[in-house]
């Protein structure tokens, strides 16, 4: 395993299960395989699912590297302490590694000076943000948030690299991390000839190539998978490491397509 040094000195590492639409025995296949950072959101509706498999899989609490996320309404609703308190009810823990802001909802700057509380209060070992523009980024800074975000959970994957955000966060000393990182479910990349041309020469699948080409760049990965044989696929990738020659050739297949919402026009 990979750890990433995130700017406030904690580790994080660089691959974790993508949490959305998983069951509790989906999180127990994940520990399995050795995965030991989660995402999940409240939003996703099965942070008690996360709790309860962190608890029957047995493994201490510090060995896991739990993130969850504040969603839009309780932005809204300023609630940003009460829906935190929910969030670590429904885990069964009393502290997260990582607090995202999920979506950039109006009134998202106070919201997340209200999570620099629970920082400094050491209920929370890291905050960031997610779905962040360089005017949301800018807008943190102005409305005077002292703590860097530590992640930038944003859309990346071949087809929409999002480089000028990558690029803004290592700037900033924030980690970008990749939701979709393969693409998402019916992924078109998966069935990309370029990149089947590179996971021939290197013997591995088109996911494995995927997810070591975000490592390579910098950027931490949440590949979903609720199948045991493709976790582990997506897990084993760190015996191999693509040339530059390679690396460009995915770098090229960006064709900005966007599989979410644009974070200054979403309706949620
Ligand atoms: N912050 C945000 O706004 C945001 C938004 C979206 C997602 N996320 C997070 O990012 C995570 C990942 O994103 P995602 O789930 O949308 O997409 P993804 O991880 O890019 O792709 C998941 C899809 O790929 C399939 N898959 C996984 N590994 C595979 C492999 N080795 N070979 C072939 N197919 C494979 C999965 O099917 P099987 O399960 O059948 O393997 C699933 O259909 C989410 O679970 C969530 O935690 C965050």
């Amino acid at each position: 395993m990979q750890y990433l040094k995130l700017n406030n000195g904690v580790s994080m590492p660089v691959i974790g299960i993508g949490g959305w639409s998983q069951k509790k025995e989906n999180i127990i296949d994940a520990l399995n395989v050795g995965y030991r950072m989660i995402d999940t959101a409240a939003q996703y509706g099965n942070e008690s699912e996360v709790g309860g498999a962190i608890r029957d899989f047995g493994v201490g609490r510090g060995d896991i590297f739990l993130t969850t996320k504040l969603w839009t309404q309780d932005i809204r609703e300023h609630r940003v302490k009460e829906a935190f308190e929910e969030s670590l009810n429904r885990l069964g823990t009393d502290y997260v590694d990582l607090y995202l802001i999920h979506w950039p909802a109006e009134g998202f700057e106070n919201a997340y000076l209200e999570m620099e509380k629970l920082y400094k209060e050491g209920k929370v070992r890291a905050i960031g943000v997610s779905n962040f523009e360089k005017h949301h980024l800018d807008a943190l800074v102005q409305n005077g948030a002292s703590v860097v975000p530590v992640v930038n959970q944003v859309e990346i994957h071949p087809y929409f690299s999002n480089s000028e955000i990558v690029d803004e966060c290592n700037k900033r000393g924030t980690v970008p991390e990749a939701w979709c990182p393969l693409g998402g479910p019916g992924s078109s990349e998966m069935n990309d000839e370029k990149i089947q041309g590179v996971a021939e020469k290197y013997d591995k699948t088109i996911a494995q190539i995927i997810l070591r080409w975000h490592i390579q760049r910098g950027v931490a990965v949440i590949p979903k998978s609720s199948n045991p044989e493709r976790m582990k696929q997506n897990f084993d990738v760190f015996d191999f490491e693509l040339d530059s020659r390679d690396m460009d050739i995915i770098n090229e297949l960006d064709c900005g397509k966007r599989l979410g919402a644009h974070p200054d026009n979403f309706d949620f």
